[in-house]
């Protein structure tokens, strides 16, 4: 029987960014499943159409992978999304799997980064190898998405288990959800720090993590935080580009195929 592996992903239009992160990704999801021919989908029509009309590249998205994996007589399909959170867009992807059911004798679905206890702990010793050691006088933002969804309280959860492990200098924010900056300056405050790290918890650098985080412009975390008189320095590299993120994203698609 054919197999295929269906990678899915928000998108990115920063072709930088998308190399390093969700194609990285990929090579490692191609390189645990040597049986199964590797797709891509964007679930972004936004970022589909951007990219079409910038470079002309066609990325499908889930309607049009699965659409043409069940033409192309696929019959086991293991659909592994690089979403972080269990939100509004994993239920979009989840929701536009579900016809596809009937087409394929097997269609599964992998989880995203922070779904169970371990995957807190997983990603919380997987930081311990990207976030610079704790300082004293330093504290490290991590900037996330944020949500309106349920799901946000992920965020809440990755910040105790953070904690808990030891890493009192890491301060959860997001950008579209709670806690926000607000919330962060305050942890921030009580923490009595001159310097702060930025670093993306999000899958890619693109647009929040360039702009919103280390952006010039005067609202950008790093400017509101620069003109507090925090000394600032950041990173724009995307949670996809190391090897500890995408073994997680790799051991859960293996527990999808199972
Ligand atoms: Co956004």
């Amino acid at each position: 029987m054919k197999k295929a592996i269906l990678a899915v992903s928000f998108g990115t239009s920063h072709p930088d960014t998308l190399e390093k992160t969700i194609a990285a990704i990929e090579g490692a999801l191609a390189l645990a499943f040597p049986d199964r021919t590797l797709r891509r989908a964007f679930t972004s029509g936004m970022i589909r159409m951007k990219l079409k009309q910038r470079s002309g590249v066609n990325v499908d998205s889930v309607d049009s992978a699965l659409d043409r994996l069940a033409r192309e007589g696929f019959g086991d399909v293991v659909v592994q999304p690089t979403h972080i959170i269990n939100g509004d867009e994993f239920d979009k992807l989840r929701a536009l799997a579900a016809p596809f059911a009937g087409k394929f004798s097997r269609l599964a679905l992998g989880a995203p980064l922070l779904t169970e206890a371990d995957d807190y702990r997983a990603v919380a010793e997987a930081l311990d190898e990207i976030l610079p050691a704790p300082r004293q006088d330093a504290a490290v933002v991590l900037m996330g998405h944020g949500t309106g969804h349920h799901a946000n309280a992920a965020y809440g959860l990755l910040q105790y288990v953070l904690y808990d492990r030891g890493r009192r200098d890491a301060v959860i924010g997001t950008v579209e959800g709670y806690p926000g900056l607000e919330e962060v300056l305050r942890r921030l405050e009580e923490r009595k720090v001159r310097r702060v790290h930025l670093v993306p918890l999000m899958i890619v650098a693109g647009d929040h993590a360039k702009n919103d985080m280390a952006g010039e412009d005067p609202d950008s975390w790093r400017s509101r935080l620069e003109q507090l008189g925090y000394t600032v320095t950041w990173s724009l590299r995307g949670l996809g580009e190391y090897e500890a993120i995408q073994n997680i994203f790799v051991r859960h698609a293996l527990a999808a195929e199972a």
